[in-house]
């Protein structure tokens, strides 16, 4: 698949030679090496950027059996989430994804928090088609498995006045949704019919903001969710970053998740469409994810691993 994707772009190498030794001082994806051959794919990173090569990085698999319940995790306490700001919200294709800035006037708190988070911008990791075969374009996965879309909210804590001092000052609390294929989800008409506009690298469009909330999952689906710390997924990788994966997903038609690689290129030519725009998942090493406990009736994790041992041993002792 990838090479098929691959062939067509080496015939254009030449062209792109001369400007190879540059491209090694840069990363991307896996998807765009074909084309800047010398680039930095994700397991290069670190080469550019040491953090990357750290041990409490992002994404991450979620093995669900592996988790320890916390009933610490209560509710969010979203804050202006269903407010439509009087600001347009600005979309910018950054050569990486399609990236909106918000006015900061949303927040959370509670979930576990330590503090008041405001929200600074929101962007998605995406797949790709090749024929009839759909790959999966999450970041964090579940049980091995991958989601079609992953949308990160980037929340930085209050007292910070710009994403890079939170970052420094270990103030970045990121939530992540998975999208998986359903119903056509009306609230992401505007922006989708918006893609086309910034299909080039660098370019931006005003879109009408929306409500936050219309966006993600009902509230009541939001009591359910892992958290673990771990770091941002693109360089330079800062740790300390604390993530929250809600178990709901979002729900997007195919025909919308299409729109993503058909409108949105990685390059300013228009040669290479954005797909693929992911990080592999990265060792767990140590850490414990947590799960919320939003069902309090369900025995926690250990309890379930419990009961059938005590059956085995009952009906061992009975014959
Ligand atoms: C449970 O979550 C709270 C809030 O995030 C945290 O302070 C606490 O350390 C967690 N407990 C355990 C046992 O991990
Ligand atoms: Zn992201």
């Amino acid at each position: 698949m990838e090479s098929l994707r691959c062939l067509a772009f080496l015939l254009g190498y030449a062209a792109f030679a001369a400007a190879a030794s540059e491209e090694g001082k840069t990363w991307c994806y896996a998807s765009q090496q074909c084309k800047v051959p010398d680039c930095k794919e994700p397991r290069l990173w670190a080469k550019l950027y040491s953090e990357c090569g750290n041990n409490k990085q992002s994404p991450v698999n979620i093995l669900t059996r592996q988790v320890t319940y916390n009933n610490s995790l209560k509710a969010f306490n979203f804050i202006n989430y269903d407010v439509e700001s009087n600001h347009k919200w600005s979309m910018e294709n950054n050569g990486h994804t399609v990236v909106v800035q918000l006015g900061q006037s949303e927040k959370v708190e509670s979930g576990g928090l330590n503090g008041r988070y405001k929200a600074v911008q929101f962007h998605f990791h995406w797949g790709s088609e090749m024929g009839n075969t759909r790959s999966p374009g999450s970041e964090h996965s579940i049980d091995g498995e991958r989601y079609p879309m992953e949308l990160h909210i980037v929340h930085i804590k209050e007292e910070f006045s710009s994403t890079d001092s939170a970052i420094k000052g270990k103030g970045v609390a990121v939530l992540g949704f998975f999208i998986k294929v359903g119903k056509k989800n009306r609230n992401y008409e505007s922006l989708i019919s918006n893609l086309e506009k910034i299909g080039t690298a660098g370019q931006k469009v005003e879109i009408p903001a929306l409500a936050l909330e219309s966006l993600i999952p009902e509230k009541k689906d939001l009591t359910s969710f892992y958290r673990y710390t771990g770091s941002l997924t693109t360089p330079a990788c800062s740790e300390e970053v604390v993530w929250t994966l809600f178990e709901k997903p979002i729900e997007l038609e195919w025909e919308q998740i299409e729109e993503f690689w058909k409108k949105v290129y990685f390059d300013k030519g228009k040669t290479l469409p954005m797909v693929d725009n992911f990080r592999p998942v990265q060792p767990l090493g140590g850490r414990i994810i947590e799960k919320s406990n939003s069902n309090l009736l369900l025995p926690p994790g250990n309890a379930l691993l419990l009961v059938p041992t005590a059956a085995f041993l009952a009906s061992a002792w009975i014959s």
